[in-house]
């Protein structure tokens, strides 16, 4: 082929690194390729996204990834997967990975596949898409050439997501990708080709034979797309998110009695999850939207004269977060009574705003809500999604007002990392106690009172209203 009649992607490949990955290949008679994500994310200019490079080479990955990171220093620590026959360094911020050529198939029922040595256009065609399959050449001859044998290119112009062979073939090799094609197209704001499309809805099940902590990567990196509701659309209408998270949806439809519906849930949380993803890149803050209505279908009640109730679903719907969690595999730490923390107060600031704001119940919620008080704001806005404009002002003016107060409270009272001026240790050598029921008594005594506004949350008010307290069950500072 004449030099000029393909197309150069020189200007992707300008860094350093390139050359010495091409100088390596020359010296040692393979040939060496860069391929998928950086080529992808290079052609379209996509920021933050240059981090991870994927070198493809015709012959052994690990002794090639062996000899370019002797070439630029002898510090650096390969670290090598043997099963997988793949090596990996981190250099200049960067991470670079080689694998040898493959031609790869599976084995039904599993996700290990066999690995036989393969051309670069084996390895290209047991990539998952089009857009993920282009290369580009690093070798002296051809250097910055692209070879893109599915047209990936086009695709990525016109913006579609498609498999390079039979969607069947690829879906079967790693069902892992039906959830990947989804996310792309929430993450690039891509369609699925229809051929692509049907084939996931055809192959859902065998999402079943994929681990939990890999769905639960594409799902977070869906949450973090720029519309997370148009992934999770596309999840539903395949019936993969039947098969993941079924509790969400169980929130889809209307009731209708006595001429009275209800809104439909599930479309009302994706309207939240994308108010809150406008506002934040947090990822349980996230979470916390997509579950904050999980237990509606289950408190779901018809009140003959009132309609439709959900009463408890923020209690309940906190209680569903573990299970939810322990099932996809995320984390059961701080992260996780995070989620259930926002998802129980959800309503609060709500009902704040429709009473008047009284300093006790804005002093109340700060003490539940601490250091996420502004998330849970964040969420409670979002949740906002009434048609009716007059209601949504009326809304919108209340919450500022709750803000105002949360503000005036937080700054005079210091309520949000409360801890009681008075502590458990100090009431047992006050009165000469021994830790038990009446300490925690006492304790209580103090925390209910600086949230009723009764005393301010300071030492000497606390002490002072500490004996009257111990006073009224018969108990004397010993001196
Ligand atoms: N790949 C694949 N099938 C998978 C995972 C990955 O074919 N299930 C291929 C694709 O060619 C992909 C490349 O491996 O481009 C690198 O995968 P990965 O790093 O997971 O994804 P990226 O495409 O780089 O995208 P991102 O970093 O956004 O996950």
């Amino acid at each position: 082929m004449n030099k000029s009649s393909y197309l150069h992607m020189n200007k992707y490949i300008s860094d350093s690194l390139f050359d010495i990955v091409s100088d390596i290949a020359y010296e040692s008679g393979v040939r060496a390729y860069v391929i998928g994500g950086y080529v992808r994310d290079s052609i379209l200019g996509r920021k933050n996204s240059k981090k991870d490079i994927d070198v493809v080479v015709t012959g052994s990955g690990i002794t090639f990834a062996k000899k370019v990171a002797a070439a630029i220093s002898p510090k650096i620590r390969v670290s090598i997967f043997k099963n997988f026959g793949t090596a990996m360094f981190a250099v200049q911020g960067k991470e670079i990975e080689f694998v040898g050529a493959r031609k790869e198939s599976y084995e039904r029922g599993s996700r290990k596949p066999f690995v036989e040595n393969g051309s670069l256009e084996d390895d290209q065609n047991r990539r998952d898409f089009t857009i993920n399959a282009m290369a580009i050449s690093l070798n002296r001859d051809d250097y910055g050439k692209l070879i893109d044998p599915f047209k990936g290119i086009k695709d990525l112009k016109e913006k579609i997501i498609r498999t390079p062979c039979d969607p069947l073939q690829t879906f079967s090799d790693d069902p892992l990708r039906m959830m990947r094609a989804i996310r792309f197209s929430s993450q690039l704001g891509f369609r699925i080709h229809r051929e692509t499309y049907n084939s996931i809805k055809h192959n859902r099940d065998r999402i079943s034979i994929v681990s939990f902590e890999r769905i639960s990567d594409e799902v977070n990196k869906i949450l973090l797309s720029h519309s997370p509701s148009r992934g999770f659309i596309m999840l539903a209408e395949t019936g993969l998110l039947d098969k993941i998270l079924p509790e969400l949806t169980n929130m889809k439809g209307i009731e209708i009695k006595d001429n009275k519906g209800h809104k439909d849930n599930f479309y009302h949380t994706l309207q939240v999850l994308d108010n809150v993803r406008q506002k934040s890149d947090n990822i349980w803050l996230l979470w916390s939207a997509l579950l904050h209505d999980i237990a509606k279908p289950v408190t779901k009640k018809y009140i003959e004269g009132s309609g439709w109730t959900f009463h408890g679903h923020e209690y309940v719907g906190s209680k569903m977060v573990p299970s939810i969690f322990r099932r996809l595999k995320l984390p059961l730490n701080e992260k996780m009574r995070y989620v259930q923390k926002l998802v129980s107060l959800h309503l609060r600031p709500v009902t704040l705003s429709k009473e008047t704001v009284t300093d006790s119940a804005v002093r109340r919620l700060l003490f539940e809500a601490g250091n996420d008080i502004d998330d849970l704001m964040i969420l409670c806005e979002a949740d906002i999604t009434s048609k009716n404009e007059q209601k949504v002002r009326q809304y919108i003016q209340n919450f500022r007002l709750v803000r105002k107060k949360l503000e005036e409270i937080e700054e005079k009272d210091r309520i949000r990392n409360f801890q009681p001026p008075v502590d458990g240790n100090e009431i047992i050598r006050l009165f000469g106690l021994k830790p038990g029921k009446e300490v925690g008594f006492l304790k209580d005594s103090i925390k209910e009172a600086i949230l009723d506004g009764i005393i301010p949350n300071e030492y000497e008010a606390a002490r002072d209203y500490l004996i009257k307290k111990a006073a009224e069950i018969g108990l004397k500072p010993i001196k």
